[in-house]
């Protein structure tokens, strides 16, 4: 049984992730009606994975006898200067999801909840490697420059580092 501080923190990370899951969405949409056709798969499919993300804190919270709460969203940014501010956006909002995951998991280990701590275990390595690619490709930005063929070059790039799209929500 989960309680009840940690269910209200489990419900707001899933709040967050479905926000995440807004907000990449918009910046596929961006991507896609500026002809960023590479980055805006690369979006639609953070976005899915983000909902996926969701979902597992979703399940998580009902199979340990709490109450998962759908939430209500705010509107997400929908439209950005250029590439490398939607790039330091994506950088920005993992970030924070990391923090956030990482009070879960003190929470967690205060409360001796051995089943929240392992199953957020997850979610630690998922923010590690989020969180270096979006560096890495605001890097890439960033040394490519978006003058000329840059910005043909970057979208390359960055549609390259879209992962299929997932589907399995149940896992
Ligand atoms: Fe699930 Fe990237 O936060």
């Amino acid at each position: 049984m989960v309680g009840k501080k940690l269910e209200k923190l489990l419900n707001e990370q899933l709040e967050m992730e479905a926000y995440a899951s807004s907000s990449y969405l918009a910046m596929a949409s961006w991507c896609e009606v500026n002809g960023l056709d590479g980055s805006a798969t690369f979006f639609y499919n953070q976005s899915d994975e983000e909902r996926m993300h969701m979902l597992k804190l979703f399940r998580f919270i009902n199979e340990r006898g709490g109450h998962a709460i759908t939430p209500s969203l705010k509107k997400p940014k929908t439209s950005f200067k250029n590439i490398l501010e939607l790039m330091e956006t994506f950088l920005e909002h993992e970030r924070s999801v990391t923090e956030a995951v990482n009070k879960l998991v003190y929470i967690a280990g205060q409360e001796k909840d051995y089943t929240s701590l392992n199953f957020l275990q997850w979610y630690i390595s998922e923010q590690h490697e989020e969180e270096t690619l979006a560096r890495t490709l605001l890097d890439k930005i960033k040394l490519i420059g978006m003058q000329g063929s840059g910005l043909y070059l970057i979208d390359k790039e960055i549609g390259l580092k879209a992962t299929p799209s997932v589907n399995n929500t149940t896992e």
